[in-house]
């Protein structure tokens, strides 16, 4: 009785399978249970009947800053690089674990090219081309801001790093840069008792975003 079943069962399924096959071998025949595998929705270059643009994706209305963001109102220039300087201001209280965090980004994404006591001698060169010791009069007079700049939209020959060194880390890192320096991390920074209340976590999708600074 119990083989016979088997048997029946075994036939059955075998029958399905054969059903679902498809005289061509680039369909995928018919589909029994396909369940959620196509999605319904409009898929995000997909053109769409229901709006005037005739688009999926929508751009966001002019004027808007997505939320968590502040935009970040300086260029790639030197004349931006100065102002960036003036205005800019480190945002984060000075503490020893800051300033550890930024020699971790710094030993990251730095030390390649400007060496591990910032000469400009890093590994990389002279393979790419000599960066400026920071330890040079004009880099040791450079505000705090100007760095987290530098860091942020690039300069000359160097990259941006805003898509990989989030806000917080570019001013911690800047902690460091003073250090090498020789110079007081966090001189140009309130002390931390004046910061009142903590900054608020960085929420994860802002973190993902290239953009410079968020807000505080
Ligand atoms: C791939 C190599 C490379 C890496 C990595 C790199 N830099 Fe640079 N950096 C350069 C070069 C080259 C210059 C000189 C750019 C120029 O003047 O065209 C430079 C210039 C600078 C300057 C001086 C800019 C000025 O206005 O004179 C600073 C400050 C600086 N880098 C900091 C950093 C920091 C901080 C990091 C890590 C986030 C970093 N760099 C990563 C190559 C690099």
């Amino acid at each position: 009785m119990l083989r016979r079943a088997l048997i029946c069962g075994f036939l059955a399924s075998a029958l399905l399978a054969v059903a679902a096959c498809d005289s061509s071998p680039k369909q995928p025949g018919y589909e029994f249970m396909p369940e959620m595998v196509r999605s319904v929705p409009y898929d995000a270059f997909a053109s769409n009947p229901n709006f005037k643009d005739g688009k999926t994706l929508q751009a966001p209305p002019a004027g808007t800053v997505p939320r968590g963001f502040l935009p970040y109102p300086y260029g790639a220039t030197p004349e931006d690089a100065q102002k960036a300087g003036a205005e800019l201001k480190n945002p984060i209280p000075f503490t020893p674990e800051a300033l550890a965090r930024g020699e971790q980004v710094y030993r990251n994404f730095c030390l390649i090219c400007h060496g591990e006591t910032g000469q400009g001698d890093g590994p990389l060169i002279p393979k790419y081309p000599n960066p400026p010791s920071l330890t040079g009069k004009t880099l040791m007079q450079y505000p705090d801001g100007r760095f987290f700049h530098i860091v942020t939209v690039g300069s000359g020959e160097m990259a941006a790093y805003a898509s990989q060194i989030r806000p917080e880390d570019r001013w911690k890192l800047v902690f460091y840069l003073r250090k090498l320096q020789g110079l007081t991390p966090g001189a140009e920074t309130k002390p931390a008792t004046e910061f009142a209340p903590a900054a608020p976590a960085p929420s994860p999708a802002a973190e993902s975003l290239p953009t410079g600074g968020r807000a505080p």
